[in-house]
C-alpha cells in the first residue's frame, strides 16, 4: 500500500511488461501474439506512447465481419486513444470511473510513459472486497448493458439489428445451414464437415428416446393440472425428473466429457418430452423419434403425427435455428447463474426452462397471435393498438431490450411467412406497420419495432404448430444455446454473485417482542 491507507492502487495489481503491438502490424500477427501469450488484449504503442487497444472483442467483431487479418491492419480495427489509468490510484476509484464505459483492459500510464496494464476483472476484484459505503458498482435496473462475462459463442448488436453465433451471422446460417450444423456450430466451435454432420447426426439419434422410467411418468404429468397447463410446465417437470432417473450430479464433482453426453441427450430429447406430454394432454399415443427424419421435420412428425410438407419443416427449422442463442439473455443467463455455483447440468436447464415461460421473454408468440385475432380486420387495428397503448398495455410482439431497430429474425420470419402464405399474413403487415407507427407516436424515443416473436406465431400456426407448442417449441431450440452455455461457464467458471442495493428502513432496529 503506498500511502499507509488500506485502498490498493493501480500499481499493485497491473501487470506489467505490458504486450504491444504497433498501428502497421497485421492483425494475424497481433493476434498470434496475444495467444502466444495468452493475453486478452494488446496494447498499440507509437514512439513509447499508448495509441491504442486492441482486444480479444475486438477479434470476435473483425472475424464476425470477415476481414482478411493477413492483410487488415491493426491501426484500422483498435479502439484509439484508449482512456488510461495512473499508477498511483486507488483500484476503487479507477473502478468506479472506467466501468461505466464498459472497458476491460486499461493502460496505466505514468506521465506519457505505458508502464502496465490492468484488467477490470483485477480491480474489480478489489473494489468488491473493499467495505464501501455503497455498491461498488450502480449498475442500470434490468442489468441493461453490463457486460458480465467473457464468451466465444455468439453476441447481439442490437444497434445494428445484427447477431451471430460464433463468427457466423446468425440469419445466414439459418438460410443455409440444417440446424444439426448449427448445433454442432455452438458445442464444438467449428461447423462440421459432411462427414462430421452424419456422425454427429447418429450420435445425437440414440439420445431421443425417452428412459423408460421416465416415460412410465408421462401420463401422470400430462394428467396434472387443468386442461390448459402449459406444456412448458410440464417439460420443466418431467426433463427434472429425467435428470434425476440418469443421475445428472453437479458438474464440478463430473467429467467434462459426463456433462458433455448430458449436454447432447438433453437438447435430444427435449422435442421428444414436449410432444410426447402434448399429445397426451389431448389424449394421443406419443409417437416415437422417427429414424429418418432430422431434427425439425421429425418434431413436426412426433407432434402431428404424420411426416410434415419439406416447406413446412424447413419454415419450422429455420425458425428454430434463429432462435438457438442470443447473447446473454434472460434464460441463458440463468443457465449460466446455476452453472456458476457447480450444479448439475438439469438444475441449469430446469431454471432457464422456468424464465423463458415469463411472457416478457418467450411466453409472447401465443400472444401476438392472440392480438391478431383480436384485432380481427385491418381497418380495426389503428383504434384497437391506441387503446391498448393508451390503457398501458403492451403489444406482445413489440420492443426489444438489445434491438432498437429491426429484430432480424422478425425479417427473416416475415419473408418466411410470406414464402409460406396463408390468410394471416397480409394482415399481419399491416398490423404490423400500424403498431409501429403507433409505438412510433405515443412511445416516442422508445424505439420499438417488431421481434422474432410477432411472426413466429404466425409461421408456426401456417406449418400447424399449436398455440400452446409456441413457447415450448422456442424452448427446444433455445435448450442448445442453454447447454451451449453451461459447457462454456464450465470450463472457465467464478461463482456469478453479485450484490442488491438495500433501500429498506435501517438496521439494525430493535426486534420487537411478540405482542
Ligand atoms: C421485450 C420487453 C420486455 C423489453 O423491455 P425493456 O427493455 O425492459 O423495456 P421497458 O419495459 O423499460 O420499456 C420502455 C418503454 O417502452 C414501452 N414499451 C416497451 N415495449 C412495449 C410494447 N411492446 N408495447 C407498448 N409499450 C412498450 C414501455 O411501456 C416503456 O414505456 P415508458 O417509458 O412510458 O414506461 C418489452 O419491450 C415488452 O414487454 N414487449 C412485449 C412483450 C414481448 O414481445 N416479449 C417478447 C420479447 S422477444
Amino acid at each position: 500500500m503506498t500511502d499507509g491507507s488500506s485502498a490498493p492502487t493501480v500499481a499493485e495489481l497491473m501487470s506489467a511488461p505490458v504486450v504491444t503491438g504497433t498501428p502497421d502490424e497485421t492483425l494475424a500477427e497481433a493476434a498470434a501474439r496475444m495467444r502466444e501469450k495468452r493475453v486478452g488484449s494488446v496494447v498499440v504503442v507509437q514512439d513509447d506512447k499508448p495509441v491504442g487497444i486492441l482486444t480479444e472483442r475486438d477479434m470476435i467483431r473483425i472475424a464476425a465481419a470477415g476481414a482478411d487479418t493477413s492483410r487488415a491492419r491493426v491501426s484500422e480495427w483498435m479502439t484509439p486513444n484508449p482512456d488510461s489509468v495512473a499508477p498511483g490510484v486507488p483500484a476503487a476509484e479507477a473502478f468506479a470511473s472506467l466501468s461505466e464505459h464498459g472497458y476491460r483492459h486499461i493502460p496505466v500510464v505514468d506521465g506519457t510513459q505505458l508502464v502496465g496494464l490492468v484488467s477490470m476483472r483485477d480491480l474489480m476484484r478489489i473494489a468488491q472486497v473493499q467495505p464501501v459505503e455503497r455498491p461498488a458498482a450502480e449498475v442500470p435496473k434490468g442489468l441493461e448493458g453490463v457486460v458480465v462475462a467473457d464468451t466465444t459463442i455468439g453476441d447481439v448488436r442490437g444497434l445494428e439489428g445484427f447477431y451471430h453465433y460464433r463468427q457466423y451471422n446468425a440469419i445466414e446460417l439459418a438460410e443455409k445451414r440444417t440446424l444439426e450444423d448449427v448445433w454442432y456450430l455452438l458445442f464444438e466451435g467449428e461447423l462440421p464437415s459432411l462427414r462430421q454432420r452424419d456422425e454427429f447426426i447418429d450420435d445425437v439419434k440414440p439420445w431421443r428416446t425417452i428412459p423408460i422410467e421416465v416415460k412410465e411418468l408421462l401420463p401422470q404429468v400430462a394428467a396434472l393440472g387443468g386442461p390448459d397447463a402449459p406444456p412448458l410446465d410440464m417439460l420443466r417437470t418431467t426433463y427434472s425428473m429425467m435428470a434425476v432417473d440418469l443421475d445428472y450430479r453437479p458438474w464440478l464433482d463430473g467429467s467434462r466429457a459426463e456433462l458433455r453426453a448430458q449436454a447432447i441427450q438433453t437438447c435430444a430429447v427435449v422435442p421428444t418430452l414436449l410432444t410426447a406430454l402434448y399429445r397426451l394432454k389431448h389424449g394421443l399415443e406419443p409417437i416415437d423419434p422417427h429414424p429418418d427424419l432430422p431434427y425439425a421435420a421429425n418434431y413436426l412428425y412426433m407432434m402431428q403425427g404424420e411426416v410434415p410438407k419439406p416447406e413446412y419443416a424447413r419454415a419450422v427449422e429455420q425458425y428454430l435455428i434463429s432462435t438457438i442463442d442470443h447473447g446473454f439473455n434472460a434464460s441463458t443467463f440463468t443457465a449460466r447463474v446455476i452453472t456458476s455455483t457447480g450444479a448439475d447440468l438439469g438444475s441449469a436447464v430446469v431454471g432457464a426452462i422456468g424464465a423463458l415461460s415469463g411472457p416478457l421473454h418467450g411466453g409472447a408468440p401465443s400472444r401476438a397471435l392472440a392480438m391478431l385475432d383480436a384485432i380481427g380486420t385491418e381497418d380495426k387495428a389503428e383504434p384497437w393498438l391506441r387503446d391498448a397503448v393508451e390503457r398501458g398495455d403492451r403489444l406482445m410482439g413489440f420492443g426489444h431490450r438489445v434491438y432498437k431497430t429491426d429484430d432480424p429474425r422478425s425479417t427473416m420470419l416475415r419473408g418466411i411467412a410470406e414464402r409460406l402464405g396463408g390468410p394471416k399474413v397480409d394482415l399481419a403487415k399491416a398490423i404490423e406497420r400500424k403498431a409501429i407507427e403507433v409505438l412510433a407516436e405515443m412511445k416516442p424515443g422508445r424505439q420499438l419495432y417488431t421481434n422474432v416473436e410477432f411472426y413466429a406465431g404466425v409461421v408456426m400456426d401456417t406449418c400447424g404448430v399449436p398455440r400452446e407448442m409456441f413457447t415450448p417449441t422456442f424452448a427446444s431450440s433455445r435448450v442448445i444455446g442453454w447447454t451451449s452455455h453451461v459447457l462454456e461457464q464450465s470450463a472457465d467458471n467464478r461463482l456469478i454473485r453479485p450484490s442488491a442495493h438495500y433501500a429498506g428502513p435501517p438496521p439494525p432496529q430493535p426486534v420487537p417482542d411478540v405482542a
